[in-house]
């Protein structure tokens, strides 16, 4: 049974009929009929992720267990795991947890019988949100191998860079980085290249924000949209085509100029949007792989992971 921890861990068809499926959902209600918990348990903050799932779980029908780290037995020293077997024994089904530990997984893994989402692992991993920057690009090109991928920002210190980055060459995207000096990451072995000329070259810019959170010092950032960032002259460089992502939260005029936010290239909001179905069907994905759900005509995941 496997918890859904990394984009990775999956094969190019799943990753495909996770995809389509969110793409039922948005035009097909779905709900499960049948009494299920989920908790989410986020220790960092969020806002689309945990309100998306939100969504998501109301959508299908699932009872949410809510819980805020900051009031709960987290502050008398209670462990992730505690807290995880917990939320088990009181009878949840299915648990969503995002941490700033980059491996607060393998605290959890074998150790919990109940199926785990990855809501966002340090600076590590992010695999629904990656999911569903997949589905947003897939939409807009009917396809993801061969085009030419640019991830710009804060690479060193950004989950989604990681998760990104893996994913898109598994799918055969030309898969580029471009970061201020300081911000690349030695360890991702995949070239580098200017914002100038990923503005011409590029398919999709995935914009990134500066993980101030993550640094010992406040990164200076009064010059960065100038040398660094999606200024107004670079966007009327891009191809006719190309489009511009961000997971967000923004921080308007550093890595991006504010006019170009819901621009119409930008597909920002369109990401949200799809979060919220690439989440479904990856909660209908797990549930289903770990046999608590069975309702094949629900969801066509179902039948790929099964045919393993
Ligand atoms: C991202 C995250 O938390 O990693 N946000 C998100 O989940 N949409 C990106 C970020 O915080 O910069």
């Amino acid at each position: 049974m496997r918890h859904f921890l990394s984009v990775n861990q999956l094969r190019v068809e799943e990753i495909y009929s996770i995809l389509e499926t969110a793409e039922d959902y948005r035009n097909k209600p779905v709900n499960l009929n049948k009494q299920l918990f989920a908790a989410n348990l986020f220790f960092e903050p969020s806002t689309r992720t945990k309100m998306s799932f939100i969504v998501a779980q109301r959508k299908l029908g699932l009872e949410i267990l809510d819980f805020h780290s900051e009031s709960s037995s987290v502050l008398k020293g209670e462990s992730l795991y505690d807290t995880a077997r917990t939320f088990e024994s009181i009878g949840s089904n299915l648990l969503i947890v995002r941490h700033h530990s980059d491996s607060w997984f393998e605290e959890l893994d074998d150790r919990i019988s109940i199926p785990v989402i990855n809501a966002g692992a340090g600076k590590e991993e992010h695999p629904t949100q990656c999911m569903l920057d997949l589905l947003t690009i897939y939409q807009e090109f009917g396809t993801i191998e061969g085009l030419k991928v640019v991830i710009v920002g804060d690479i060193k210190h950004s989950r989604v860079a990681r998760s990104n980055a893996f994913a898109l060459r598994k799918l055969g995207a030309d898969v580029h980085l471009c970061a201020a000096p300081g911000f690349e990451d030695d360890e991702l072995d995949f070239p580098y290249i200017s914002i100038d000329e990923a503005v011409e070259i590029c398919d999709v810019v995935i914009l990134l924000r500066i993980q101030h959170e993550r640094h010992l010092h406040k990164a200076e950032t009064s010059d960065y949209l100038q040398l660094y960032g999606l200024t107004k002259e670079r966007e009327r460089k891009m191809k006719n085509q190309a489009i511009i992502l961000h997971p967000a939260p923004i921080n308007r005029g550093v890595e991006i100029d504010t006019d170009l936010v819901e621009c119409g290239r930008s597909r920002i909001f369109k990401q949200m949007e799809n979060g919220v179905f690439v989440r479904m069907a990856i909660m209908m994905t797990v549930l289903n792989e770990w046999g608590i759900i069975n309702n094949e005509n629900n969801f066509k995941a179902c039948k790929t992971l099964a045919a393993n």
